[in-house]
């Protein structure tokens, strides 16, 4: 059953806990589906303990059970679910999700902690092998330990974990705590389950009480402690969300920053895990990155720019922008304040100015939108200007149409391109042209009124005015 690769090979089963309300979270959303870093809570946990390789993985659902359980085969599709209607404690949820049949070494934690990481569990899959004992129990000291089980030992070695409500004055200033990481053998584990009672201040059944269920019992308890605190943080409120959001942003950060991407102002960075980010990326402050986005080298983003799910190519630049499952060609220029909506494929060094709306949108290499317009279901070529303020009116009140420009092509401002309508190759539109008929190759299209000036109308109509004063003054 084992498999190469050192500890990684040695974990029979990891039961992950996640069948708790989360009732400080007041939210109809179940807790661990809120998300640090554009993923679940639940995912972050999974994806840490699904690198160790265990031979099969348990999570106990209960609360909002059907929505948890499409996120877990999502994220884990081999791991299974096991049931627990009413909360009865994380000992009730363990003993749940074992049977009588399972034998080796597991691995129990919770849901809620999503800064935990693979090393560590891999530390403490390792200690545990080397110490040999029944079971091995992840502790860390912690500056303020209210809220957590304490480990309670004697003469340096564990004797049992007692709950912060169920704890003796003395016991509660103790500041090593159980982080609700453990490795059990499972037999022993099993057996002693079964001897939990409720008797505590919260009528559960503790999984923290089987320590000294196991001491009893005359076997050996190990510790292994964690340096970095952090990594324990869970999450019971939306404070706490925020606070663990910040530390995964800072740890994402500072891999980027380590791997040669520039980040200016990293605390008011926030970059998704699934993001890729080539090294010479520079990133300005008031930036967010969110999904798939890819990022080619020599990009520079922001400030104050949000990408979701855009493939940005090499050297392009995104100014005060926000960007939705596009594609922005090598050396591109976009913003400021532009718009780019699902769709939009801007080829190598397009410009894309301010106050410029796209959708579903392809954009020539060469060609340029700068100012005030919006491109919606378009195909512009290579080398065209689309002057100011040009609207595509690509939607007749009951369906969306195309419009296609060719190459080199000259859109006077204020242009409205009534789709469905063609611009040929080398055509101009005149400026303040409605154009709902194609424009042929090398054409100019005019579509507007020809302008009638009325000699002398102010000073007859507008007698008395300051315009007919300055009318009369020029006339002399
Ligand atoms: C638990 C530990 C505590 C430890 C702390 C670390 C116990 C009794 N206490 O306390 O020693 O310091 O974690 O964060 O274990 N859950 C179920 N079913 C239940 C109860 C809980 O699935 O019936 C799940 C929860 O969803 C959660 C995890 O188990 O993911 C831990 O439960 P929680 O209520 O958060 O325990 P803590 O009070 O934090
Ligand atoms: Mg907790």
């Amino acid at each position: 059953m084992a498999r190469k690769g050192g500890v990684l090979s040695q974990l029979d089963l990891v039961i992950v806990l996640a069948a708790g309300e989360g009732t400080r979270m007041k939210s109809t959303r179940p807790k661990v589906l809120h998300e640090i870093a554009g993923a679940t809570l639940i995912s972050h946990v999974l994806t840490a303990t699904k690198e160790l390789k265990p031979h099969e993985l348990r999570v106990v659902v209960g609360a909002a059970a059907d929505e948890v359980k499409l996120e877990i085969n999502q994220i884990y599709p081999s791991a299974k679910t096991v049931l627990q209607e009413v909360r009865s404690g994380t000992g009730d949820a363990v003993r749940r999700a074992l049977t009588k049949s399972d034998s080796g070494k597991v691995l129990v934690c919770a849901a809620d902690t999503p800064l935990i990481t693979t090393e560590t569990l891999a530390a403490l899959v390792a200690a545990h092998s080397k110490s040999g004992a029944a079971a091995t129990v992840l502790t860390t000291e912690v500056p303020d330990p209210t809220g957590y089980g304490r480990i309670v030992r004697d003469a340096g070695k564990l004797t049992k974990i007692v709950e912060e409500r169920d704890a003796s004055e003395s016991e509660r200033e103790i500041n090593e705590i159980n982080t609700g990481v453990y490795i059990f053998e499972i037999e022993k584990l099993f057996n002693s389950l079964a001897g939990l009672s409720n008797s505590n201040s919260q009528g559960e059944a503790y999984l923290t009480d089987v320590i000294a269920i196991l001491k009893g019992k005359g076997e050996s308890v190990a510790t292994y402690e964690a340096h970095d605190f952090t990594e324990f943080l869970g999450i019971n409120d939306r404070s706490q969300l925020a606070d663990v959001s910040a530390i995964y942003r800072d740890r994402i950060n500072e891999a980027l920053m380590l791997s040669g991407v520039t980040i200016v102002d990293p605390q008011s960075t926030w970059i998704d895990l699934s993001v890729e980010i080539a090294s010479d990326v520079r990133v300005e402050p008031g930036t967010t990155l969110r999904g798939n986005s890819k990022i080619s080298s020599g990009a520079v983003l922001g400030p104050r720019t949000t990408l979701v799910d855009c493939k940005v190519g090499a050297g392009a630049h995104i100014l005060e922008s926000h960007c939705e499952s596009s594609e922005i060609g090598a050396g591109a220029k976009v913003g400021p304040y532009a718009h780019l909506r699902s769709g939009t494929v801007l080829a190598g060094d397009v410009k894309v100015g301010s106050f410029v709306e796209m959708k579903n949108a392809e954009v020539g290499t060469g060609s340029k939108v700068p100012h005030l317009s919006y491109v919606g279901d378009a195909k512009i070529g290579k080398e065209s200007n689309i002057g100011a303020a040009t609207i595509f009116v690509n939607y007749d009140g009951v369906e969306k149409h195309e419009t296609k420009v060719g190459d080199h092509v000259r859109i006077g401002s204020d242009s409205m391109l009534i789709a469905p309508v063609s611009i040929g190759d080398g055509a101009y539109t005149a400026a303040g042209s409605v154009i709902d008929e194609d424009v042929p190759a090398g054409a100019l299209g005019i579509g507007r009124a020809r302008q009638v000036n009325i000699l002398g109308w102010v000073l007859k109509k507008r007698k008395g005015t300051k315009s007919a004063a300055a009318a009369e003054k020029k006339e002399k």
